[in-house]
């Protein structure tokens, strides 16, 4: 596919130029598809070129130049120029054939095994997201988390990284002062195991409102809090049937969403360690005493607490950072990784500004493979019962509202499992609406503008899946693999094989900068062009050998189309 195109186009000007291949094969681009304008299928620019026997002072001439050199071939059917490119055109038969058989072939590792992205070193990388605080909302901020860190590890999953996903929770602070101080007043074990987050969050409402009035009941809540702290065993032993049912209930909610945890970590688990790092901090000489009693570390450039970041509270206890501190430190023994990546919203950035620089100053050199990936606030997204509180709700109403919108609709297909089918499209409108857009640009979420049938749509991408699914009822048993390329030459497939041949650098682009629009825009550019080619030519009624052709050449962008969903985190639907 576009790799032996690639190499085809760089033996070449590697003649030319006296660099090797390697060098010139990263450089050349497949060129988006134009719904009017005809374009070349490759793109090399001339200044992108490393060194070599050309002087890159004037692009133009250079571009022409090197042109001038080049000579067409079998693979290569026409060469010419575009501003300060040289540009290639691939001949149109071994174009069809050569991707068609790559995709049969390669199925949902087509793009993903590309030369292109098999140099990218794969280590061990840590994703850390969702990460919720048990008694508490789960808000929206979590929502992203869970979706962008989700479809971070999918996609380096999927290109051979050894991936560990990790949940890191919110279970230690005074909400559980509050909620165990006031279950037995508030509380009921049968709601509890019914619905744990949501009556323990029931519960840590009602216990804060009485705090505030009630100074008995704000007094219990410290002293539970504090027994808590010196591991009293009735204490823990309360908090630990808290956490336990709250992480059982949400690996529920995850499962509809598609997510999965390796490791349900939290703060509680650094609540020692995090002395310890305040001890490590103390001997290195970089705990610094405020005098109100605070312990800070400097930060400033100047060593004058211009800038510093505060540790341990006045009473000596330790923080949310400090907590952090020992979790990150934990990791890199444990772990030993290539690569940590922390999602949270944006409001954390000085967090981990801190946290890194911190671990920077304790001469933890793994830091440099931290990564804080942030994002944007999302504004007015409610449910039915309002605010978002806990994450099935929304997924309920996704489900819900999208039931109602498959009933409405003419062109809805009777399934089966027809709420199972509206929970996996209403997810992925979901989840697109999440990643269209660059991470950390806050957005508005209307429930009617993510559920559209048509637009950039999660919906969008389903309708697609299933129509390109719908077919494969049509496909004889005849071998796969064969096909007479003569029967694909409509301007429409032309095109979706062009912008196939742009998967590979569109996942390595994604994967560079860790943005899922890149991926996003790709899959509903490749669902129109799909649409307009299933309006244009036709299966039924056509010979055997075109049928079989065209069935081919569907069910390739169909299975790209799955491939690409997937690492976003959506399952495909084969009928909707
Ligand atoms: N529980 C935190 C919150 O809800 C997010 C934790 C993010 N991860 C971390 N290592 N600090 O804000």
């Amino acid at each position: 596919m576009a790799c032996l195109f690639r190499r085809a186009i760089a033996e070449q000007v590697s003649q030319v130029l006296g660099l090797p291949p390697e060098k010139i094969v990263p450089r050349i681009h497949a060129v988006p598809v134009h719904r009017k304008k005809e374009s070349p299928d490759f793109q090399l620019y001339v200044n992108s070129m490393p060194e070599g026997n050309i002087d890159t002072a004037c692009h133009k001439e250079n571009a022409q130049k090197l042109a001038s050199k080049l000579a067409t071939n079998s693979v290569i059917s026409e060469i010419g120029t575009g501003r300060g490119c040289v540009t290639f055109k691939i001949n149109r038969d071994l174009l069809t054939k050569t991707v068609l058989k790559k995709i049969t072939q390669d199925g949902s590792l087509y793009g993903i095994n590309s030369e292109l992205l098999s140099n990218t070193p794969k280590g061990l990388t840590v994703v850390e997201y969702s990460s919720p605080n048990i008694a508490k909302k789960f808000h929206v901020g979590h929502l992203r988390s869970t979706i962008i860190g989700n479809f971070i590890a999918n996609l380096k999953e999927a290109l051979g990284f050894k991936v560990i996903r990790m949940n890191y929770l919110g279970d230690w602070g005074f909400q559980f002062g509050l909620v165990g101080a006031g279950f037995s007043k508030y509380g009921c074990e049968e709601k509890l195991k019914a619905n744990p987050l949501q009556h323990l969050f029931e519960v840590y409402v009602k216990v804060s409102a009485a705090s505030e009035k009630d100074e008995d009941m704000k007094q219990s809540a410290q002293d539970f809090m504090l027994r808590l702290e010196n591991g009293n065993p009735q204490a823990l032993s309360l908090w630990t049937h808290f956490r336990d049912l709250s992480i059982e209930e949400y690996a529920k909610v995850y499962n509809r969403l598609g997510v999965q945890f390796d490791e349900y970590s939290g703060e509680s688990f650094y609540k020692e360690k995090a002395n310890d790092v305040l001890k490590l901090l103390k001997n290195k000489g970089i705990l610094k005493t405020t005098g109100d009693g605070k312990g800070v570390v400097d930060l400033s450039e100047q060593g004058d607490l211009s800038a510093y970041s505060v540790v341990m509270r006045s009473d000596g206890t330790s923080l949310y950072i400090t907590r952090d501190l020992a979790a990150a430190i934990d990791r890199m023994e444990r772990y030993a990784f290539n690569e940590m990546i922390y999602v949270t919203d944006k409001s954390q950035q000085t967090h981990f500004e801190h946290l890194f620089k911190i671990l920077e100053i304790l001469g933890k050199e793994q830091v440099g493979n931290c990564q804080h990936v942030k994002f944007g606030r999302v504004q007015g997204m409610h449910t039915r019962k309002g605010d978002v509180i806990f994450l099935e709700d929304v997924l309920d109403e996704a489900r819900s509202r999208m039931l109602q919108n498959m009933a409405n609709s003419k062109t809805s297909k009777t399934t089966e499992d027809p709420s199972d089918t509206a929970e996996k499209v209403g997810i992925a409108a979901l989840i697109v609406q999440d990643l269209k857009g660059p991470l950390v640009n806050d957005y508005r979420f209307y429930w009617d503008q993510a559920l559209q049938s048509y637009g950039d749509t999660g919906v969008f991408l389903q309708y697609t899946h299933a129509r390109l699914h719908s077919l494969l009822n049509l496909w004889d048993t005849r071998e796969k693999e064969e096909f007479d390329a003569n029967c694909l030459q409509d301007p429409s497939v032309t095109s979706t094989l062009r912008h196939l041949l742009r998967y590979d650098e569109v996942i390595h682009k994604t994967l560079k900068e860790l943005q899922p629009r890149y991926l996003v825009s790709y899959l509903m550019g490749l669902s129109h062009l799909a649409n307009v080619a299933h309006h244009s030519i036709h299966v039924k009624g056509s010979s055997p050998d075109v049928a079989h052709a065209r069935l081919l050449f569907f069910n390739n962008i169909r299975v790209v189309l799955a491939s690409g969903m997937r690492l976003l985190g959506i399952t495909p639907v084969d009928k909707m």
